[in-house]
């Protein structure tokens, strides 16, 4: 492999000729190299050990974790969570000033039970999931402390499997429930099931979810309406339940339902619950059948805790004790509701709530110190059985490259393939732009005018060619991402397989589109009349589309939305318009600017597609300074001395170039979570604890490094350990006897 790598370098380095040809031969020499030798980046936590590390260093990345007991189907390992004092800063550089996303929260979640996170929106509740599950983004803004026990042990969102449903449902449109799920299912389960297995499997979660009447549809988009939002959340969860889960984390998943749809997802919480999961959920404000689904529940309100333990009438007697008693008749989730909120309708109404919101989370802070987590653990026992769990439940990667590759390569077709909508929008585009261009410039003669019409008319379809690509990718690359990136972070297959079974599925659908415009425009404006110079002016055009297209997964890939990536897109193929080899010409480009139409695809087309037209072509003339032939047109722009081949040649390189542009930043781009640091008081005690020598000495430093903070950080440390100001208020029950 290695000298196969350095042959192929070798030679299109010498190929390549200048500087900007040298690098990019040798960025797509090392792609193609670490496509074909190696497995690619593993995502999952598959590399044994080393788990302290890799948490030391930035959360990890935050997958769940496919071990050895997700093959077995049936029995889910209980794992029980804690967090005591999970507190969530965001500091504002600007106005100094520091707003707590959590403040102090602690609470548990238990095997085979079903709790609820409440509040209003913008309390924190998924900033709470996030912390649970391992999955806040990192941020230089943001600084979490706290501790975080699995079991009894430190905290790794390694040593467990969890499932994490986010609010918005992302898949596939164009395929099938039943295909979402089988492919989920092969790519999780891999080779340890037979095919058989793998579809009992299937049919068995379809029936569990719900979801067998809609397996055969289409899951659907904004433009081809599929399942219904209930069903898509089951959707999500079914594909969560796969790597049988111990903790499922859902967030908000009855927001947008109709009630019907939400007390379905929320029932298969709960029989999920039964079964031995640990399920977390946020929700902002149930109805009274779905509150009573719930085992536990924890109330917040702007980052703090007002209420955390046994849901159904514990809560309503809890308040009660304050004077804040629930009607009869009342939904209690929404009694509960109003009490949490502050109400905004009057400045005095204001006052009130706020009030009565300090002094209940005041009243549980002072309560719950005495009831939560009495017992201390012993953190040397526990580290050392923490990491044989580590090992024990972490296995390989389920699937090969090329399973991997054949998976996706299914799949990116099913979607490229059965797109109606968009390839018919795509198709209606290229004839229409063909019919025009080939009206305007209607069978071109040999004029001494006409030399001008061609070169305006293999720019335009230079151009053309290159922005239908550009903004097709553009629009559908960043919302495939945040699906692919999410599956990656489940470790279901690395990003290799990924990107090459992608082009190679979208490749002949990609080639139609230039070949129906080619087909159309060619004959009807007159081009140089040869088959050969056809299907050479079809081919380069083609070319240039899929290097059209690569530079739009990369522009899909640098920013995080679609929104961005049509801004960027468009205005960055503009300067390669410019550059393009007919408004300006090569030889009068300034200096500085040498190296754009060298990197500029619609540059290399254009010039392609000239030199295709001109060469050998007779022009009629009449005056000696009138143009004869075609060579002397192409002397004109400063094409003379260049072949097609060497166009075409340039044109793959920029693709190159372009592709390996995207997998380095999609490899790059993979979210980073938020470490979590152990409260101050938590860090200084296991210092002294190091000095004793009651620590496994591993552990300490590993501790100790994670603890160790700037001086920027120090400064926000400082500010947790005393609250704010204007957080202490004069304490006062109203209802209070
Ligand atoms: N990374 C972040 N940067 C800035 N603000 C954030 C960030 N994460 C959360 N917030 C803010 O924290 C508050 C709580 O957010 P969130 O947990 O999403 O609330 P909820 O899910 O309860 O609606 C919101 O006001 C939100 O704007
Ligand atoms: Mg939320």
């Amino acid at each position: 492999m290695a000298n196969f790598g350095g042959k192929r370098a070798g030679q299109i380095v010498r190929l390549g000729g200048n500087g900007i040809g040298q690098v990019m031969a040798a960025v797509a020499v090392a792609f193609l190299v670490r496509l074909v030798s190696v497995p690619g980046p593993s995502l999952s936590a598959d590399d044994e050990g080393d788990y302290e590390t890799d948490d030391a260093v930035g959360g990890g990345e935050g997958g769940q974790d496919v071990g050895d007991d997700s093959v077995s189907g049936g029995g889910v390992r209980p794992v029980t969570i804690r967090w005591r004092n999970v507190t969530c800063s965001l500091s504002d550089k600007k106005s100094k000033s520091v707003r707590f996303l959590l403040n102090n929260v602690s609470g548990e979640a238990k095997p085979g039970r079903l709790l609820a996170i409440m509040g209003a929106s913008g309390s924190g509740k998924t900033t709470l999931l996030n912390v649970l599950a391992g999955q806040l983004v990192a941020s230089p803004r943001l600084h979490l402390s706290g501790l975080l026990e699995i079991n009894g042990k430190p905290r790794s969102n390694k040593s467990y499997k969890f499932a994490y449903i986010r609010q918005e449902d992302l898949f596939f449109s164009q395929l099938t429930v039943r295909e979402t799920l089988s492919l989920a299912a092969e790519l999780q389960l891999g080779e340890v099931y037979t095919a058989q297995e793998r579809d009992e499997y299937v049919n068995n979660l379809l029936f569990k979810m719900g979801l067998v009447s809609c397996a055969n549809t289409n899951v659907g988009d904004a433009k081809v309406r599929g399942i219904s939002g209930g069903e898509k959340k089951r959707l999500s969860l079914a594909c969560e339940l796969i790597a049988s889960p111990s903790v499922i984390f859902a967030d908000e998943p009855t927001t947008g339902l109709d009630a019907f749809q939400a007390e379905k997802v929320m029932e298969t919480l709960r029989q999920l619950a039964q079964d031995g999961h640990t399920v977390i959920c946020s929700i902002h404000q149930p109805r009274g059948s779905v509150y009573y689904k719930f085992d536990d529940i924890l109330l917040l309100t702007e980052g703090a805790l007002i209420y955390a333990g046994p849901a159904h009438n514990e809560p309503l007697k809890y308040f009660s004790k304050f004077g804040y008693t629930c009607p009869d008749h009342m939904n209690p989730a929404e009694f509960l509701a109003d009490l949490i909120s502050v109400d905004y309708s009057s400045s005095e109404n204001v006052n009130t709530s706020q009030k009565r919101i300090d002094g209940l989370v005041e009243s549980f802070s002072q309560q719950s110190t005495l009831t939560l987590y009495a017992a201390p653990l012993n953190r040397k026992e526990t580290f050392k059985s923490h990491i044989s769990l580590n090992r024990k439940t972490n296995g390989g990667r389920k699937g090969g490259w090329w399973r991997e590759f054949r998976l996706l390569l299914r799949r990116a077709w099913l979607q490229a393939f059965r797109d109606g909508p968009t390839n018919k929008v795509r198709a209606n585009m290229s004839v229409a732009s063909a019919i025009i261009f080939g009206s305007v410039f209607w069978r071109m003669g040999r004029s001494q005018t006409s030399i001008q019409d061609r070169m305006g008319l293999l720019q335009v379809a230079a151009i053309n060619t290159a922005m239908a690509a550009l903004t097709k990718t553009v629009s559908v690359f960043p919302k495939e991402r945040a699906i692919v990136d999410r599956e990656r972070a489940k470790g279901s297959y690395s990003l290799g397989p990924y990107l090459l079974s992608k082009l190679l599925a979208e490749t002949p659908i990609g080639a139609a589109f230039p070949l129906m415009f080619g087909a159309l425009v060619y004959p009807m404006a007159r081009l140089h009349p040869s088959l050969c110079r056809f299907a050479k002016f079809c081919g380069i055009i083609t070319v240039e589309s899929f290097a059209a297209s690569a530079m739009g997964l990369t522009v899909g890939a640098m920013v995080p939305t679609t929104e961005a990536a049509m801004a960027v897109g468009p205005s960055l193929m503009t300067v390669f318009i410019v550059f393009g080899g007919y408004y300006i010409n090569a030889s009068n480009t300034p200096v500085i600017f040498r190296w754009i139409p060298r990197v500029s695809l619609i540059r290399w087309a254009f010039q392609g597609l000239c030199i295709n037209e001109f060469r050998g072509l007779e022009f009629d003339h009449e005056h000696s300074f009138h143009l004869q032939t075609g060579e002397q047109a192409l002397e004109r722009l400063s094409f003379g001395g260049s072949t097609i081949g060497d166009t075409v040649t340039a044109q793959s390189r920029i693709l190159l170039f372009w592709y390996c542009n995207t997998y380095i930043l999609l490899e790059k781009n993979k979210p980073k979570y938020q470490l979590i640091e152990p409260p101050p008081s938590e860090a200084g005690e296991l210092k002294s604890l190091a000095e004793n020598e009651l620590l496994d000495l591993d552990y300490i430093k590993e501790k100790v490094e994670t603890d160790t903070i700037t001086a920027d950080e120090s400064e926000s440390y400082q500010k947790f350990e005393s609250p704010p100001a204007d957080k202490i208020r004069p304490f006062i029950l109203e209802g209070e006897e």
